[in-house]
């Protein structure tokens, strides 16, 4: 087994032809397989096996198990469990990292193997990858959490909003009240600015909580990185702020809301900015993501492209990166912390994605991945 397909010489021998058609069906399986005999001696040892664990099949055929996963390993363990109960177990959060090679999430599971009379004659091992699954969980936890927050704040915010009306209103008259060269009209112009702030923040949590569903057209991403960059160009000189723009021609239209998404590329592009203070290095890259993606909503499989931001400030500290996308999450003295809960919002209603990498004292990347207009996907066959 391991892939390399033995082929017997002139007259082919039946039984080494079905053996070698179940070991390349074990080999071609997204799981390792590992399989023991009643002596916990290794008899079979898949291809994915030897990748998630970094051990060489022609090395651990016909040698304990014991010998490569020791009997306190949880491997160890569950397979001896198997043999002696006769019963299956499942792990899907396994500590195997002092034993795997493969340093994503990894579940483990064990079954006995049972011969045609019911007789216990060794144990199967599965390793499967569960890093996809794990991603996907957190994902939607995420949107789960998010939108609860969406409720709350929707109703805090319409609360604050009517007396913030009625504070400016009063303000306004008041002022009307002094005279152009009272000292008190500076007084009265203070209130007016910070209740339009307030008015901003209130603003952009109803706008978090309830965004307005995305007119879908056909957009050019270009077109909206141009003409987000073109804001960003009159406020940040190009001897300070540098911008490289890696754009591939070739992409497709995608099916988006042009406006909510230049509000996506605006947030994402401050925060760049913010980070570098603003000087440095900030490159938007696009590309067609290869392969397709199953869209959430729709089941659809669809292609997708990707926005790369990439950005050389002072990153995010592992430990927070998981707190950026939360409302109110801020690390800045004038931060609201609604922009990226407001980006993945709009971006999740897009269908889309965002993923974002940093190395603290190095940069940040988001990746922004939407899905092409409906002529480059394929529905999926029921
Ligand atoms: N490119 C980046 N580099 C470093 N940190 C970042 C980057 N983007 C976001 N962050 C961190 O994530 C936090 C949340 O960002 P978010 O845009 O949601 O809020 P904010 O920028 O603080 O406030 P605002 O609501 O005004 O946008 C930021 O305060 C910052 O700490
Ligand atoms: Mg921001």
């Amino acid at each position: 087994m391991g892939g390399s397909k033995r082929r017997s010489s002139k007259t082919p021998d039946p039984v080494e032809e079905v053996r070698d058609y179940y070991e390349n069906i074990l080999s071609s399986l997204m799981d390792g397989i590992v399989a023991v005999d009643g002596q916990y001696r290794i008899t079979i040892f898949t291809t994915t096996a030897e990748q998630m664990s970094g051990l060489k099949r022609e090395s651990v055929l016909g040698t304990s198990l014991f010998d490569s996963f020791p009997k306190g390993s949880p491997i160890g363990r569950f397979a001896a469990k198997s043999l002696q109960t006769g019963r299956s177990y499942l792990d899907s959060n396994p500590s195997l990292g002092p034993y795997l090679k493969e340093r994503r999430d990894i579940g483990l599971a064990t079954s006995p193997l049972v011969d045609t009379v019911g007789q216990i004659v060794g144990v199967v091992i599965v390793f499967r990858d569960m890093s996809r699954l794990k991603a996907l969980e957190a994902r939607l936890r995420k949107g789960e959490r998010l939108a609860s927050l969406g409720v709350l704040a929707a109703g805090m915010a319409h609360e604050i909003k009517n007396p913030l009306g009625g504070i400016r209103g009063a303000s306004q008259l008041l002022r009307e009240e002094f005279a152009p060269e009272n000292s008190s009209r500076e007084l009265t112009d203070i209130i007016i600015r910070e209740v339009d702030r307030l008015n901003q923040i209130v603003q952009g949590l109803l706008d978090f909580s309830k965004p307005h569903e995305p007119r879908l057209a056909p957009v050019n991403i270009h077109e909206i990185l141009t003409r987000v960059l073109t804001l960003i160009e009159i406020e940040n000189p190009k001897d300070v702020l540098r911008i490289e723009r890696l754009f591939d021609p070739s992409l497709p239209d995608i099916n988006g809301d042009a406006d909510q998404l230049a509000q996506v590329f605006l947030n994402i592009i401050q925060n760049a900015i913010d980070a570098m203070a603003g000087s440095g290095t900030l490159s938007l890259t696009t590309r067609v993501l290869s392969g397709f993606q199953i869209r959430k909503q729709t089941q659809e499989k669809v292609r997708m492209i990707c926005v790369d931001v990439e950005d050389s400030g002072c990153g995010i500290a592992p430990e927070e990166i998981g707190s950026i996308f939360d409302p109110f999450f801020t690390r800045k003295p004038r931060g609201v912390g609604l922009g990226l809960a407001l980006c993945y919002r709009i971006v999740e209603d897009h269908g889309g994605k965002i993923d974002v990498e940093s190395r603290p004292g190095a940069g940040t990347r988001f990746s922004v991945s939407l899905p092409m207009s409906p002529e480059g996907s394929v529905r999926e066959v029921p």
